[in-house]
């Protein structure tokens, strides 16, 4: 592992280490390796995530999806009974759990699957679960190892919220230190364009939507609207810029007919 004694640490990172009490003598060890990878924990929508080598440091971005999401369930689906949610590609289970510590307080009965192709990464989304929810409301999520959607039940989701690999590959190898050094590849790499898996994924969720069901995705900034209008005629979406004004999100709903 890279490491680099210079490196200066932003204040935001001084403000990490300090929260999770990490020596101070030890701060200048600490090289290009990221912060929440050397206190073993990360913020993300006002929640402490157990993080580790096998998961994405969720990124600030990512709460905006969650808020997207949000909004969507507080339009129109809270009045729906036993509500299907999927979180494809969870890592850490970020984006699941938050979404689901907010649902257990507005609605009692839902069902939410938290999947991801890595094990590990699995296992900590498990252990996030378990340090976030009580007991009754863990028990409405099930974590599950894998392939986007290969081995989920054949049931009908309302909603399906994935943040894959969208970075194209080769880009990957000229990002920092801090990312490509540190954090896995296979959270990172989109194939040749960024799209591989979320086509792959596009493909696969047909069959799993529920009629009036919505996916939600992030993407590169450099996809945009055309990359997936071409690829699905027959939806309608939306893009979303984050808050630094590039593109981020598109939302996908199947039209009604
Ligand atoms: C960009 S990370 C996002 C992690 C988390 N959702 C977040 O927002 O912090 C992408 C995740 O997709 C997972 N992944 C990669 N290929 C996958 C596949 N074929 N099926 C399911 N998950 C996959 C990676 O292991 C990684 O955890």
């Amino acid at each position: 592992m890279t490491k680099n004694p210079s490196r200066r640490l932003s204040p935001r990172e001084q403000t990490h280490l300090a929260r999770f009490s990490y020596p101070q003598d030890k701060w200048s060890e600490i090289g290009e390796q990221p912060v929440e990878y050397v206190t073993g924990k990360a913020e993300f929508f006002g929640h402490v995530f157990v993080v580790n080598e096998n998961v994405l440091i969720p990124r600030v971005e990512t709460e905006e999806l969650v808020d997207l999401v949000l909004t969507t369930i507080r339009e129109k689906k809270l009045s729906k009974s036993n509500l299907k949610l999927a979180d494809v590609g969870c890592g850490s289970g970020a984006i699941g759990l938050s979404l689901g510590f907010v649902l257990t307080k507005l609605k009692p009965d839902f069902e939410f699957y938290l999947s991801d192709y890595s094990k590990e990464a699995v296992e900590v989304a498990r252990q996030n679960g378990e340090n976030l929810l009580g007991e009754e409301d863990l028990s409405k999520f099930h974590f599950l190892t894998s392939d986007l959607l290969n081995d989920y039940p054949k049931e009908k989701f309302d909603v399906i919220v994935a943040n894959l690999p969208y970075i194209p590959s080769e880009r990957v190898d000229h990002l920092d230190s801090s990312v490509k050094d540190f954090e896995p590849h296979l959270a990172l790499k989109g194939g040749p364009e960024g799209l591989s898996l979320i086509y792959r994924l596009l493909d696969q969720v047909s069959e799993y939507l529920a009629d009036d069901g919505d996916v939600f995705l992030e993407i590169d900034h450099t996809h945009s609207l055309l990359d997936f209008s071409q690829y699905r005629k027959d939806w309608q979406m939306e893009l979303f810029r984050d808050e630094f004004g590039q593109n981020r999100f598109i939302k996908l709903s199947k039209i009604k007919q």
